[in-house]
């Protein structure tokens, strides 16, 4: 479904990605751990066309997207969760959902919202909630709910857990779990390793802005050095 082919990227002169390579299969989960400044926002920002790679390709369903606009690439089914969650905190739960589904023709948006509802509980309780008083789980919920609600095919989540408590983060690692089996397809950027590597089918290591490692979470748990690193034991 994507492919990223030897992609550079430098902010100014400082390399950010260094000839990247990663593909994504259909249908599958696949995360991205690596310490603060690896390059993991990076990497979700070129292929969402927030950054242009100065080198390399970006293919998505066969076509190139690396020189595209962010709004064409989102058009074509990606969709980015960033980092820091973006919601319209003034807006209810449900108005910020029927924001994220804006490009969809009526007849879906029912079904969307019932299958977002099914995922994320909570939300269809706080439905008519401003999205500024919800906690932080809950607008991290609707963060990753919105983007569902414009029905990518390839789901981009920048760090969901981020600053979550642990039982928090369960719950949104079981909902990412459960989109991984409606079918959707998603790259996930995380930090939180452990958990990172209980849901991800590929693991990709990213340091100092490239790949060093990749493999199934029982290859990655063999390696020395991850165990050191990420995994702490
Ligand atoms: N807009 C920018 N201008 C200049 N340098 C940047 C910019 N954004 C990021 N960088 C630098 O590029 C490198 C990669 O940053 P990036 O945000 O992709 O890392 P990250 O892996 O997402 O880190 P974190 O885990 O802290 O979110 C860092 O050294 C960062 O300082
Ligand atoms: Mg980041």
């Amino acid at each position: 479904m994507l492919e990223i082919k030897k992609v550079y990227h430098y902010y100014g002169k400082a390399k950010s990605l260094e000839e990247v390579n990663l593909s994504v299969e259909e249908e599958a989960l696949d995360v991205v751990i690596g310490p603060n400044g690896a390059g993991k926002s990076t990497l979700l920002r070129v292929i969402s066309g927030l950054e242009e790679p100065d080198r390399g390709k970006i293919i998505f369903k066969g076509v190139r997207i690396d020189e595209e606009k962010p709004h064409i690439i989102a058009r074509m089914g990606i969709a980015h969760c960033p980092e820091r969650r973006r919601l319209f905190y003034d807006m209810t739960v449900l108005e910020n959902l029927e924001l994220g589904a804006y490009s969809l023709k009526d007849k879906n948006f029912k079904e969307l919202l019932e299958f977002v509802f099914e995922i994320f509980p909570r939300l269809k309780e706080r439905r008519k909630q401003r999205a500024g008083t919800l906690s932080g789980g809950e607008q991290q919920m609707l963060a990753i709910a919105r983007s569902l609600m414009s029905n990518p095919k390839l789901l981009l989540m920048d760090e969901p857990s981020l600053g979550l408590a642990p039982k928090i983060k369960t719950s949104i690692f079981e909902a990412i779990g459960k989109i991984k089996k409606e079918g959707t397809t998603a790259l996930l950027v995380e930090q939180d390793a452990v958990l990172a590597m209980q849901v991800g089918e590929i693991i990709h290591v990213l340091e100092e802005g490239k790949i060093e490692m990749r493999g199934t979470k029982e290859q990655l748990e063999k390696e020395p050095r991850i165990k050191k690193v990420y995994l702490g034991i």
